[in-house]
């Protein structure tokens, strides 16, 4: 049986480098299902016919991880038809073997409501603006805005909004260390595995 880590919370609030770091630890495969967003929205044309024919060449693009990708993956990812095209690839991963963890928005509550560990991953706007800016080399005030308008628009969405699962356990890295939040994801695994 597969194992699979859900992991949610919004835009830099370390969910991508725990996932990384669990899977990296327990030999399991990695989704960044914000990668699927940004390409969808990178690609141009019609949003869901875009996330139709999504190839590996648009999720390699080199453009992706700028705020405006963000931006338009945020404003096509409140598209029904452009969730809808996304949902089979992800649960797909979700259940290669050994395991799998995938970090986004609605990992726990519509991707895989039944995965195995559940985190939603948090952190005050002024602590992931500041991560944000460093990574970006931009101006923190200018990213807050930014993720303040980007976490409303997710949250606020009828369609899978960004919100924990039920069963999920609530991780604010905010007065943590990278390898804090590490050490208590992967401590919260070896309690589930
Ligand atoms: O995580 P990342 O910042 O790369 O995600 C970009 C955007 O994609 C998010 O702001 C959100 O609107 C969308 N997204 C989503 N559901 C996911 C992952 C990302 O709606 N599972």
């Amino acid at each position: 049986m597969p194992f699979t880590i859900a992991i949610d919370g919004p835009a830099a609030s370390g969910k991508g480098t725990v996932a990384r770091a669990l899977a990296a630890q327990f030999g399991f495969h990695h989704l960044d299902t914000g990668l699927l967003y940004r390409a969808t929205g990178a690609k141009g044309g019609d949003p869901a016919a875009a996330a139709r024919s999504l190839t590996p060449e648009d999720l390699a693009r080199d453009d992706l991880r700028s705020a405006e990708a963000g931006e338009a993956a945020s404003r096509i990812a409140a598209i029904p038809e452009v969730r809808t095209a996304l949902v089979q690839f992800q649960r797909d991963f979700a259940r290669k073997e050994p395991g799998a963890v995938l970090d986004g928005r609605d990992i726990g509550t519509v991707i895989c409501p039944d995965a195995e560990v559940k985190l939603f991953i948090t952190a005050s706007d002024l602590v992931r603006a500041r991560r944000r800016a460093a990574e970006l080399n931009t101006d923190a005030q200018i990213v807050l805005e930014q993720l303040r308008g980007r976490d409303a628009r997710d949250s606020q969405r009828a369609d899978a909004p960004m919100r924990p699962a039920d069963d999920a356990v609530l991780l604010d890295t905010s007065e943590m260390s990278v390898e804090q939040a590490v050490e208590t994801a992967t401590a919260l695994v070896q309690t589930a595995i």
